[in-house]
């Protein structure tokens, strides 16, 4: 019986694919195991149990030493990223220490620390004593806009808030606010996350690009949502992209599916940037509306209005609020689709941590959180009684589902 490496291995061949690798031209992902259940369910009991493995050979007081030490991960990730380290190391070649010391103004020797530290996470190398290479993971980070802004936004907006979480549990216990967050103690507002963002251009324009980059992880890719639904089917259709932020979703749809028109709606900058950026054969097709979706949704009649990452960022009764404005604008059979997780418990637990990072972090930037289906359901039907929960489709190696709410008229 051949092990489950010579299973995963001969599928690489056979498909023509990379072996992945840690050097820096390796593919930026596994490749997709879309239709090969048997290769998937090899994948992840691979990552599982070599976990689990790992914490064994440790023991108990060394895994305890290493969760405790993630914070000094961040503490250097965050460090490497004010001080534009990857970028002063060329891709090709690599730097020494004094050369990147020279560029970025840092002591030698306090890089040499940071970057041994990232190291032990496989990004960036030594390939010999004091010279530094980039691997797959750094590479990513510089070749790629929204991987950086991804990471721009992890170190230095959601490091510092993670550090205020049990001030912020302690101080506001049972309170639902979306103002009463360890964000909030941490940047000393009292704003949202996203009013806080819409004052700053810069780091709103930063948070749009890490949504792209999220918009790309293989568990929670955009592409589930252009693949997972029968968006052909809709015949010439209007969708809704609300909160859509700077349209990446909407454009992806546009150039798979030329049945759709989609509007996206979101804050002013994050509209402007959109349109701005919005190649010129789509021009026709998407089109970009600030809105603030507790408002009365202005596109009255379109066949769907899709809300990804939306309702999580919020509390039931703001979720309610949300879709209620957009009820007032529905037809007889127009949708509602909502791109979130349906919490459900696992017993595969590397397998599950897109889904605990995203509902930690819902908790600690915007006091809200990730749902299960029962959940989910009790929103809709507290919204509104024309609405019906009427399938809930989960693509395959997805973190999200696709809840599908149909408008009924009574
Ligand atoms: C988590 S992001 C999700 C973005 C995008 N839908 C995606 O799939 O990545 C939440 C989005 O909601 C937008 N947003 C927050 N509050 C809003 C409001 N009151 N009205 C409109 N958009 C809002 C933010 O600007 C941001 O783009």
């Amino acid at each position: 019986m051949p092990s489950i490496k010579d299973l995963i291995e001969k599928w690489l061949v056979s498909r023509n694919a990379r072996m992945p690798s840690f050097e820096q031209d390796a593919d930026d992902e596994f490749p997709d195991t879309a239709g090969e259940p048997e290769i998937e369910a090899a994948r992840l009991a691979v990552i599982d149990d070599t976990s689990a493995l790992q914490d064994l050979l440790l023991g108990p007081r060394e895994v305890l030493a290493r969760v405790w030490g993630g914070s000094l991960d961040n503490a250097a990730q965050q460090c490497i990223y004010h001080f534009n380290i990857l970028q002063a190391i060329p891709l090709e070649g690599g730097a020494t220490y004094a050369e990147i010391s020279a560029k970025v103004g840092l002591a030698e020797r306090k890089i040499k620390t940071l970057v041994r530290k990232a190291a032990i996470n496989r990004m960036l190398r030594e390939d010999v004593p004091d010279h530094v290479v980039h691997t797959a993971a750094s590479a990513l980070l510089v070749r790629n806009r929204s991987m950086m802004d991804y990471y721009g936004f992890f170190v230095e907006q959601m490091f510092p808030t993670s550090a205020k979480l049990a001030e912020a549990l302690e101080k506001y216990q049972d309170s639902t606010a979306a103002e009463d967050t360890a964000f909030g103690l941490a940047f000393n507002t009292k704003e949202t996350l996203f009013q806080f963002l819409e004052q700053r251009p810069e780091l709103q324009a930063r948070f749009a690009g890490a949504m792209e980059g999220v918009g790309k992880d293989p568990s929670q890719s955009q592409r589930h949502v252009i693949t997972g639904y029968p968006w052909a089917e809709l015949g010439e259709a209007t969708v809704v992209d609300v909160g859509g932020s700077s349209g990446f979703m909407s454009v992806e749809l546009a150039q798979a599916y030329p049945n759709l028109i989609l509007v996206v709606e979101d804050y002013k900058k994050n509209i402007e940037q959109g349109a701005a950026q919005l190649p010129p054969e789509l021009t026709s097709r998407v089109k970009f509306v600030p809105h603030n979706f507790f408002d009365p949704q202005p596109v009255v009649g379109a066949e769907v209005y899709i809300l990804r990452h939306i309702c999580h960022d919020w509390s039931a009764e703001n979720s309610v609020k949300i879709i209620r404005q957009i009820v007032t604008a529905m037809k007889p059979g127009s949708k509602i689709l909502l791109v979130e997780i349906v919490v459900s418990p696992s017993d595969r637990p590397m397998s599950s941590i897109a889904e605990r990072i995203r509902d930690l972090n819902m908790v600690q930037l915007l006091n809200a959180q990730e749902r299960s289906e029962s959940e989910w359901r009790e929103i809709v039907s507290a919204a509104d009684s024309h609405l019906e929960l009427t399938r809930i489709i989960t693509p395959h190696n997805s973190t999200d589902s696709i809840i599908e709410i149909s408008f009924r008229q009574n």
